[in-house]
């Protein structure tokens, strides 16, 4: 471990963020949890800090019978609790619960559409906006339905206000099936219209990845192969499946984390250039990176890929169960909690570099990072061999500890000329002195704005599921993994430290990391 230099010689100011339209929020999926610990918390916290506009209200939906006021009690417990509500208040909740509403309907049925608009209208008549943004936050079987019952009930084309759509993950559980959803959802909304969400992509760390990029001048030119030897992408969680089993039976660790949050980071972290900072512009840039990565036959995957399943151990000195022991798992599950991959881009940049990822549940630390690994210089000038010549590793810290550090040789105090690591460091918390607001509250105010910069393309997802689905379909065909093969609380499957081959390296360790390990 190094020293630090500290970046900031004062806290710069919190930017304030600007109003979004007025809107009605019509929420599919409203008694879920994601409704509950995520939206209801950020639009809270986005009316509490002026930017949410007079008429704005929330419409949730539902098939369990509540009245406006249980919907309300039942928000109120998700935002009091939440640390992403970050300016709640009693006071502030009682204002902002008179404009929840609720109903009760099954989604997944046509005839409940008609009584969807009567309500919305009804709702319109007495003030509320006339912009809609319905947000899809549901099982993924149900998003198909509701968006032909939307198109069939004329609510999916921008009438005397705006109307768009918000498309929460899975788009999909593979290629064929995200092609079909496309198609239905652009029979029925304009594209400009849909907002596929990828909650990584409204981390303030994650956007800050091209700020670090293309807003310096001095990384871009060593950004590149003939610098970098390999890249690691980590998303550790402590969390298990949280009471999700059932959902997590039908998804793992590749299609829950892989496919979209750590396919971003990559994207984000190999991209070229942007001309501008236009939505287009940035996607398109992000896809080009997505249609080089090689994909794999099944050989490949047998040699390029780990899966593990946690059995029980323990996280912060208390014994957790094993995933086959939590409800609504199967008790012999083959459902993957924990994903990591090889993956090559075949472009004049990174030809040759490979790109490690890795995600999984119940590890040793909760971490997310990217780390990326310079070539070792050519000469061995103040070591016996070059095996112990240091990288350079530029960490960008996505989440917890948010981040950047660049660990460097320095020479020892004494006589000798010997080489010891340190860490430049970035801390957002000791520059800015503030909390960054949660990733759903800077995503949805851009929908209130019409901005899709940082929102999943069509074309986008449709290229990250041709890289995942022959992982997948290798994964079914290959005999099964011997589940569970790492503990709750360690660092993974061993089988995943014989995937970095490169130079005798290993994944960076994840015990008693405090973000700036090297
Ligand atoms: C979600 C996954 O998309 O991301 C969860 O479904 C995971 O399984 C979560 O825990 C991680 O998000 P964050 O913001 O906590 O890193």
């Amino acid at each position: 471990m190094g020293s630090l230099v500290h970046p900031a010689p004062q806290k710069l100011k919190p930017p304030v963020l600007p109003q979004g339209d007025s809107c009605l929020v019509v929420i599919f999926g409203a008694t879920g949890d994601l409704t509950r610990r995520k939206l209801i918390p950020a639009l809270y916290d986005l009316a509490c800090v002026g930017c949410t506009s007079r008429d704005f209200e929330v419409l949730g939906i539902g098939r369990t019978k509540l009245e406006d006021a249980d919907f309300g009690a039942r928000m109120h417990e998700g935002a009091a609790t939440s640390k992403d509500a970050r300016h709640f208040t009693e006071e502030g909740w009682n204002d902002f619960a008179k404009r929840l509403h609720y109903l009760v309907g099954d989604a997944g049925k046509p005839d409940f559409y008609p009584q969807l608009k009567a309500k919305i209208e009804e709702m319109q008549k007495s003030g509320a906006s006339k912009n809609v943004l319905f947000y899809v936050s549901t099982s993924a079987s149900l998003a198909p339905p509701i968006v032909e019952g939307l198109g069939q009930a004329g609510l999916a084309r921008n009438g005397e206000g705006w109307t768009r759509i918000v498309l929460e993950k899975p788009f999909g559980r593979d290629l064929a099936s995200a092609q079909e959803l496309n198609e239905i959802v652009s029979r029925v909304f304009d594209e400009r219209s849909v907002y596929r969400i990828d909650h990584y992509l409204g981390k303030e760390t994650v956007q800050n990845i091209m700020m670090f990029r293309f807003g310096n001048a001095m990384f871009e030119p060593v950004w590149n192969r003939n610098y970098i030897d390999y890249i690691e992408i980590t998303a550790a969680e402590k969390l298990g499946v949280e009471g999700r089993g059932a959902f997590y039976e039908e998804t793992g660790a590749l299609r829950d984390m892989v496919a979209n949050h750590m396919l971003q980071l990559l994207m984000l972290t190999a991209m070229e250039p942007p001309v501008s900072f236009d939505a287009d512009a940035v996607r398109g840039h992000k896809v080009e990176v997505l249609s080089a990565i090689r994909t794999m036959s099944k050989d490949e995957v047998a040699k390029h890929t780990v899966r593990g399943q946690y059995g029980p151990g323990t996280i912060d000195g208390k014994p957790v169960p094993g995933y086959r022991n939590e409800p609504g798992v199967k008790p012999d599950s083959l459902t993957e909690t924990y994903a990591a991959v090889e993956f090559h881009i075949d472009n004049w940049r990174w030809a040759g570099v490979p790109f490690y990822v890795r995600a999984g549940k119940r590890l040793a630390n909760q971490l997310t990072e990217i780390a990326v690994h310079f070539k070792r210089t050519p000469q061995a000038l103040f070591s016996r061999k070059p095996a112990d010549v240091h990288h350079n590793v530029i960490t960008m810290r996505i989440q917890p500890n948010e981040g950047i550090s660049l660990s460097f040789g320095a020479k020892q105090p004494g006589s000798e000329f010997r080489a010891i690591r340190v860490d430049m460091d970035f801390s957002y918390h000791d520059a800015f002195g503030t909390e960054t607001p949660a990733a759903y509250e800077t995503l949805l105010l851009d929908v209130m704005r019409g901005d899709p910069t940082l929102f999943t393309r069509r074309d986008e997802v449709e290229a990250e599921w041709r890289i995942i689905t022959p992982i997948e379909e290798a994964w079914a065909e290959l005999p099964p993994a011997p589940f569970p093969n790492y503990a709750a609380g360690s660092e993974g499957p061993a089988e995943a430290d014989k995937l970095i081959t490169h130079d005798q390296l290993r994944w960076r360790p994840l015990a008693h990391a405090d973000g700036q390990h090297s």
